[in-house]
C-alpha cells in the first residue's frame, strides 16, 4: 500500500515528537529524588517510548518507513517559553504540552479518510494520555502549599501562550502537509 505523502510526514513527525518526550521525561525520571512524581514521571517516560514504537509500527504496517525530520517540536516549545527552571515549571509546561498532543490527537481523529490503522493507534496513545493529564494536575496541585496556587496559574498561563505561538508557526510552516487537519484555524 502507497500511503499519502503528507500522512508519512504527520506520522512521522508524531513519532519523533513521541521519542523527544520519551528521551526529556526519562532524563528526568533519571535525576529525581525517589518520590510519588519519580514513580509517576518514570511510568510517563515508558509510555512516550511506547508510543514512539506504536507509531513505528503503524508506519510499518501502512507499509512505509519513518522519515528522518530534524528539530523537534519540543525544543520550539523550551525557545518560546524559557527553560523551566524548577520542578513545578517543568511540569507545567509539561501539562500545557500534553494538553496540545491530546487536542492534536483527537483533530486527527476526526478528520476525513484516516486510515483504521491511525485511528487505533491514537485510540491505543489517548488512553495513556489521559493519565498523564491527570497525574500531572495532581502533582501541580500539590505543589501549591510550596510554590503558591497564582504563581501556578501563571505559569501555565505563560506557558500556554508558548504552545499557541509555537503551534501556529508549526501549522503556518508546514500547511500544506497539515491541511487535510483543518489544523491552521485551531
Ligand atoms: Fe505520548
Ligand atoms: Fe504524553
Amino acid at each position: 500500500m502507497k500511503i499519502d505523502e503528507n500522512l508519512h510526514w504527520i506520522l512521522s513527525f508524531y513519532r519523533t515528537s513521541e521519542i523527544s518526550g520519551a528521551l526529556f521525561f526519562g532524563e528526568l525520571a533519571r535525576s529525581l529524588r525517589p518520590s510519588a512524581i519519580q514513580q509517576d514521571m518514570t511510568r510517563h517516560f515508558a509510555d512516550e517510548a511506547n508510543h514512539a514504537r506504536y507509531w513505528t509500527d503503524c508506519l510499518e504496517k501502512l507499509g512505509v518507513e519513518p522519515l528522518k525530520l530534524p528539530v523537534a517540536y519540543q525544543n520550539q516549545y523550551l525557545a518560546a517559553a524559557g527553560m523551566p527552571t524548577n520542578l513545578m515549571e517543568i511540569l507545567a509546561i509539561t501539562q500545557v504540552f500534553e494538553k496540545r498532543v491530546v487536542s492534536q490527537y483527537s483533530l486527527h481523529r476526526e478528520s476525513p479518510d484516516v486510515p483504521d490503522i491511525v485511528t487505533e493507534t491514537i485510540d491505543t496513545i489517548m488512553e495513556d494520555e489521559k493519565w498523564h493529564i491527570q497525574w500531572i494536575r495532581d502533582a501541580l496541585t500539590e505543589m501549591e502549599d510550596e510554590y503558591g496556587a497564582d504563581n501556578i496559574k501563571d505559569t501555565l498561563r505563560r506557558f500556554t501562550l508558548a504552545d499557541r505561538e509555537v503551534y501556529q508557526k508549526t501549522a503556518q510552516e508546514h500547511k500544506e502537509r497539515l491541511g487535510e487537519l483543518r489544523l491552521a484555524t485551531k
